[in-house]
Parts: C-alpha cells; sequence; structure tokens
C-alpha cells in the first residue's frame, strides 16, 4: 500500500469519516470494480499531483502495474456513469511469487470519505486470499508498509486481519548542506566518518546477509529498500542481485554495519533511498547516512528518503543526536510493515 509514500503530512491522509460526508453522488456499492487501464491516467495525474507534496510514484508506477499484469493486480473503483477512475491500490508478487505486496492506495480527493479505500482494500485482500487457497500458486502471506501515523492505513490493516510485524525510523530530508553539516557534527569525536566505508562487492553484500552479521542486524531475515520489504532466508544473493541490476543499488560497509541505497526520480524530485542497519551504533548509522549523502549528491538526487533500524529511532531523533530536520518533521517518525499469514509455511 505504502510502497509509494515517501512523505506525506497527517493532513494529506483522510480525515473526514464517512458519515460527515454530504449523501449526493452514487454510494459506495455502486462505483466498479475493475482493472486499472490506460484511460486511467489522466485520473491518477490528478491524485498524485496532490498527494505526498507531489513526489507520489503513482503516474509512473502504474505503467509498470499495467504492462506486467502477471505479477500485478491493479483494481480499482470507477465511477458507474462516467466511469473515472476514484480509487486505485495494487497487489504485486514479490519473493518468488510467496508475498503478496499491497500498495499505492490511493483516493481521488473528490470521492474520499466515503468508503471506497475501505471496499477497494477488502475486494483485494480477497483477490489475495483466493490466490493462496490455489495449491498451485505459492502466495502464502499479505505484507505492506505505512508509516506508523497513517491511521487510515492502520485501520485497514486491522480490518483486513494484518499486525504489525516489523518497524524502523523514517525521514525525508532536502540534500542540502544543512544536513551534511548536521551529520558530521552529531558524530562522536574520533569515532570516523564516511571515510571508513567501502562500497561492498556483491560477494561481500551477500556474505553480510548470509553470515553472522546479518544475523546481528537482521538483514539474514529480509531487507527493507524504498517502501519494499524482500525475503532474504535462503535467497539473499538472488535479491541483491536483483537490487542491483533493476534499481543500480548500492551496498555499504567495512566496519560491521550495512546500508543499501538507489536512486528513484518522481514528478518533480529525485529521492535517493537509504536504509541503514547499524543495530545500537548510532555513530555507525551517522556514517553510513553522510556515505550515502555523497551518493545521492554525485547521482543528482534532490532528497534523502532514509528508513533506520528501530534500536536508532530516539537517538538520531530530536531528542537524541538531534540529526534531522525539524522543519520537515517534528519528530523522527516511524514505518511499520504489517501482515498476514496466508497460509502455514511449510
Ligand atoms: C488514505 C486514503 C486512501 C483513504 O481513502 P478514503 O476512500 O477516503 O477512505 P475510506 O473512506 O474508505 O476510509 C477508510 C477507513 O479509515 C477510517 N478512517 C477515516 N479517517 C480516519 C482517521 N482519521 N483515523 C482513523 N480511521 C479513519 C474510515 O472510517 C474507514 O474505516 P471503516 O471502513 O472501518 O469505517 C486517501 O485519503 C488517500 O488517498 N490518501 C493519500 C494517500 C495515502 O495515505 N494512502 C494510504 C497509504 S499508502
Amino acid at each position: 500500500m505504502a510502497a509509494a509514500a515517501q512523505v506525506s503530512n497527517a493532513s494529506e491522509v483522510a480525515t473526514s469519516p464517512k458519515a460527515a460526508v454530504a449523501a449526493d453522488g452514487p454510494s459506495t456499492a455502486d462505483f466498479v470494480l475493475r482493472p486499472v487501464a490506460p484511460c486511467d491516467r489522466e485520473a491518477c495525474a490528478e491524485i498524485a499531483a496532490v498527494t505526498y507534496g507531489g513526489r507520489d510514484y503513482l503516474v509512473t508506477a502504474i505503467e509498470t502495474w499495467m504492462a506486467d499484469t502477471a505479477k500485478n493486480t491493479a483494481l480499482c473503483l470507477a465511477h458507474p456513469e462516467t466511469n473515472r477512475l476514484a480509487a486505485i491500490e495494487n497487489l504485486t508478487r514479490i519473493d518468488d511469487g510467496e508475498t503478496g505486496w499491497v500498495e499505492g492506495l490511493r483516493t481521488h480527493p473528490d470521492w474520499r470519505g466515503r468508503g471506497l479505500a475501505s471496499r477497494l482494500h477488502k475486494e483485494l485482500v480477497a483477490v489475495a486470499v483466493a490466490e493462496s487457497e490455489d495449491p498451485a500458486k505459492p502466495l502464502r502471506r499479505l505484507r505492506y508498509t505505512t508509516r506508523a501515523d497513517n491511521l487510515v492505513s492502520l485501520r485497514l490493516a486491522e480490518a483486513a486481519g494484518m499486525s504489525v510485524v516489523d518497524s524502523w525510523g523514517f525521514a525525508f530530508q532536502p540534500l542540502d548542506e544543512r544536513l551534511c553539516d548536521k551529520l558530521d557534527s552529531a558524530r562522536s569525536p574520533g569515532s570516523g566518518g564516511p571515510e571508513l566505508l567501502h562500497e561492498l562487492t556483491m560477494e561481500e553484500a551477500v556474505a553480510h546477509c548470509e553470515g553472522p552479521t546479518g544475523d546481528r542486524l537482521s538483514t539474514s531475515k529480509f531487507v527493507t529498500i524504498d517502501w519494499k520489504v524482500l525475503q532474504t532466508v535462503g535467497r539473499a544473493r538472488r535479491v541483491l542481485q536483483g537490487l542491483r541490476d533493476s534499481h543500480g543499488t548500492v551496498f555499504a560497509g567495512g566496519d560491521g554495519a550495512f546500508s543499501l541505497g538507489q536512486k528513484r526520480p518522481d514528478a518533480t524530485t529525485t529521492s535517493w533511498f537509504v536504509t541503514v542497519y547499524a543495530a545500537e551504533d548510532a555513530d555507525a548509522a551517522l556514517r553510513h547516512i553522510a556515505w550515502h549523502v555523497a551518493r545521492a549528491a554525485e547521482n543528482g538526487a534532490t532528497a534523502v528518503v532514509l528508513f533506520y533500524n528501530e534500536a536508532l529511532i530516539r537517538e538520531l531523533g530530536p531528542e537524541g543526536r538531534g540529526v534531522f530536520v525539524a522543519d520537515v518533521f517534528s519528530g523522527a517518525p516511524k514505518a511499520v510493515m504489517v501482515e498476514r499469514e496466508l497460509r502455514a509455511t511449510e
């Protein structure tokens, strides 16, 4: 659902309960459930323009969803008279088809607060449940990530029988001098900067996830990048190689911690997405963030979207080393992953 969600202000999330909405127009049940089609591009562009400060990935994402229907089930609810898209959500299959990943839930601003997201989410979850009951299909679990303050998203997860299974620190930062200075000055004196790190070869990155450091930092189970979580158990090489081949992902290490980063251009911003695994070592985390800020700048990114392991949330936030720029978010918010097992793991 929230693979797209780079940044959202809580105010962008639906706040009006259904009961408060004017009773004009068709009812939720009248909207037609159908696959997303090329005629929906315009409505999606309208939604993206007002979502996540214009950094929404919807416009580019729907092209992938429509092109690869073997992997993606992109559904929408369309107005019964005009056929215009009012709400959209995609189910994609990852982890060799074992995970149904729910993403991109959006309701057009004209139609919010009427229960459309709720209905569409139920319909898409039902698709996944039916698929998991087919012994010929590998699907065994449903997952998505969202911000921990996205109450609608969490409400829909609960209604779909999903619960929070993991969480990370999350921050969005414009790339400017202020950020570099803050990172430098927040590190403990003598702890060493990004010069201690190097870009890992594929062999080193795989060895990290499969070896004892991966266990300590939890990358032996899965890695998170750009709002998606990928199972690494038993398949670290394929996962990391796949990331590098399809997204140019780079991996950094050399100090016991581990990080990965990749570029993603959106309609108005090019962001560098980073995930840092540093257990409780805030200095290592700051070193890795600084390393990626340099990669972001080299690659023409204008913002950094950062995930970091939960143990560091307090340490890096405003009450700790105060690394993150408070004018973007007042605190350091959390991202969470919700999950529902659909079929017992053999
Ligand atoms: C989030 C979004 C999809 C909601 O769309 P919507 O069609 O207005 O949502 P609905 O009317 O179906 O409401 C969804 C559920 O959240 C509940 N809800 C609404 N506002 C709420 C709030 N502030 N707190 C808690 N629950 C809330 C609704 O009551 C409903 O639950 P119910 O069916 O059990 O009653 C829409 O606001 C949007 O596109 N936002 C921007 C993108 C985004 O945040 N997407 C989701 C995460 S990626």
